[in-house]
């Protein structure tokens, strides 16, 4: 083939997704900037993926490339994707992630997060493909009165549709018994999709738009407020830095197959996230700390979900992915 190696495949399914649309940015950085590919151990990942190569082609796969969705040809609608692209590596991104609506449609959310990872990683692990399935710190519910950092093998107890659903696709995982990751992420914020850094801008642009509205001069009007809950405790994860770490993961595999935990570092409850994103955007708002009870949300959440990161102990903190996230926003 004129003496040129063909470049291995990696699917990714949840192409639309945050961290599908995250892969696809750092993905696009890298090939900006290809000229160099030295690695320095020290370096941190984040700095590590301004100019490491992926190595791979990667093929994203949304709704239209392969539905999910329940139907009897969705196993054989796998196998003849996977036939056709035959990947050296697969990352399952796409997920039921709406924690509450959850609650409502078990079945939904038990179908893809079971379900359908049950028959992907099936069909990977029929072909030795790499495995790679996303799950999350929900798996740890409880109080946790230790508050201790969470290791991967620690023991779990999920809560909430969500988070069952979740784990009861790390098991299926587990059961396809082929080459895996299974990498427990948590309070994922990103450019891209819905999440909490989105809806908090959003919030704090209603709140300002109405005062100007209002007519109401700076002198004389007190800032915002905007409610969040300050008894949760997790750490906020920028897709953009998962991304870079599940790239290098795959290029490198470094870490031994089995569990691992990705987080930014620095453990936060939610108001001292949204302070920051106020903060870093200078919006002037005003946060007012809640209770879990007053905020009253109908799946239940983790009081203490933070992670001992695993992939990489060094990632940033972080404030310092969230300011990344910000000058991407404002710039999209
Ligand atoms: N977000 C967090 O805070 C968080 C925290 C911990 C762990 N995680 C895990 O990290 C992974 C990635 O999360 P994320 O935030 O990137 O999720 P996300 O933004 O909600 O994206 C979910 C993706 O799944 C796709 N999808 C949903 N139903 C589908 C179906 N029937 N067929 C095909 N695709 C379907 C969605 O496609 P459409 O756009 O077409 O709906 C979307 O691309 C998930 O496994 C999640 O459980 C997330």
């Amino acid at each position: 083939m004129g003496g040129l190696l063909q470049k291995e495949t990696v699917l990714v399914t949840g192409a639309s997704g945050q961290l599908g649309q995250s892969l696809q940015y750092v993905l696009q950085q890298q090939l900006a900037h290809q000229k160099t590919s030295v690695v320095l151990d020290s370096t941190p990942i984040h700095e590590q993926m301004a100019t490491f190569p992926a190595g791979h082609d990667y093929v994203f796969l949304d709704r239209n490339q392969l539905d999910l969705s329940p139907r009897e040809s969705l196993s054989q609608d796998i196998d003849r994707l996977i036939e056709e692209h035959r990947p050296k590596a697969f990352i399952h991104a796409a997920a039921y992630t709406q924690v509450d609506a959850a609650e409502l449609d078990e079945q939904a959310a038990f179908h893809l997060n079971e379900t359908a990872t049950d028959l992907l990683a099936k069909a990977c692990a029929a072909r030795n493909i790499l495995f790679i399935y996303l799950s999350t710190d929900f798996v740890f519910g409880g109080k946790n009165i230790h508050q201790k950092p969470f290791l991967p093998l620690d023991p779990i107890a999920p809560e909430g549709v969500y988070a069952r659903s979740k784990a009861a696709g790390e098991k299926a995982v587990q059961d396809a018994a082929g080459p895996h990751y299974i990498v427990r992420t948590s309070w994922v914020f990103s450019p891209f999709g819905h999440n909490f850094v989105k809806t908090m801008l959003r919030l704090a642009q209603e709140r300002l738009s109405f005062l100007s509205e209002q007519n109401q001069q700076t002198s004389d009007r007190n800032p915002p407020t905007i409610s969040v809950v300050a008894d949760q405790f997790g750490c906020p994860t920028s897709a953009l830095d998962l991304a870079r770490a599940l790239i290098l993961l795959i290029a490198t595999k470094a870490s031994p197959y089995g569990i691992h935990h990705y987080s930014n570092t620095g453990p936060a409850h939610w108001a001292q996230l949204a302070g920051a994103i106020f903060e870093q955007r200078n919006l002037p708002i005003t946060v007012k700390p809640i209770s879990t009870e007053d905020f009253a949300a109908p799946a239940p959440r983790p009081h203490f979900s933070v992670l001992e990161n695993t992939l990489d102990p060094k990632a940033r903190h972080w404030k310092e992915a969230l300011a990344e996230a910000l000058s991407i926003l404002k710039t999209a």
